[in-house]
């Protein structure tokens, strides 16, 4: 059955946007609505219960906007919140979790990083995924500042060099050979992380794995749309220039001045 309803998408910022690309890149003909709630970012330093309210502030505006599918484009809002969102709302939910899983089944040094906010990496959800993979060293290192600089368009600053080093050599000195970016916002830094770590430490995000859970979830049950012509709409509640140099095109970005 067709489902011409959009597919809601939420960050606490423009990070998500990186999920959204491979929702878009997959699904190119659903309609997609995005929200950077950047006035309240960074959510990582937030306790659970102000992330889950931030995440029902959200989803309630998704809703209002007759979205079939939410999907939580946050790795500190999944691994806070994603549980109460299901208690609370009849709407089908894909969240994102650092994918430890593929990291830890394939490192040859049995050796992985991990780099995200300190609400996901403290969050219960995180410890018990991590707490299955006992024989693979987990090296957990939050990234402080690094949200706040690319919301402010400063990925490329000597700033950023600078914290991604301090963050990454001691990975590389411990021997891992897996990154795992637990934060929806990192893939845009992935230029950078790339001329820090040596070639044969791989890195994993989670856009792809995400975007073929959408797919799957519209496959069996939600529905595809059948409509053409959807154009793509992302809302704001900040300055929206540094969303759209993110987004790398001609979108549709609109400004809500109030919070969410
Ligand atoms: N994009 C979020 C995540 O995946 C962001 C973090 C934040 O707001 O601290 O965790």
């Amino acid at each position: 059955m067709n489902n011409n309803k959009p597919i809601g998408i939420f960050d606490s910022g423009i990070g998500g946007t990186s999920i959204w690309k491979a929702i878009h890149h997959l699904l190119p003909q659903e309609k997609t609505i995005y929200l950077a709630d950047s006035k309240n970012a960074p959510y990582g330093q937030k306790s659970k219960e102000e992330i889950i309210a931030l995440c029902m502030k959200n989803t309630d505006l998704l809703l209002q906007m007759d979205c079939k599918l939410i999907v939580v484009a946050c790795n500190t809002a999944t691994t806070n919140a994603i549980k109460e969102l299901r208690a609370n709302y009849a709407v089908p939910f894909i969240g994102i979790e650092p994918a430890i899983k593929p990291a830890a089944l394939n490192s040859k040094t049995q050796k992985i990083g991990i780099l995200a906010t300190q609400g996901t990496l403290i969050s219960e959800l995180f410890n018990k995924t991590a707490e299955k993979f006992q024989t693979t060293k987990i090296l957990e290192q939050v990234g402080h500042g690094l949200v706040q600089l690319i919301e402010k368009g400063q990925i490329n600053s000597p700033e950023m060099t600078a914290l991604l080093e301090s963050y990454l050599r001691p990975m590389i000195e411990a021997d891992i050979d897996y990154l795992v970016l637990g934060c929806s916002h990192y893939p845009y830094l992935i230029p950078q992380i790339k001329k820090i770590l040596p070639d044969h430490i791989h890195i994993i995000d989670s856009g792809e794995a995400v975007a073929r859970q959408t797919q799957n979830l519209l496959k069996n049950g939600v529905g595809f749309t059948d409509l053409t012509n959807n154009k793509p709409v992302f809302y704001t509640n900040t300055n929206p220039t540094v969303l759209k140099e993110i987004l790398e095109g001609d979108y549709e970005v609109e400004v809500i001045e109030k919070d969410f």
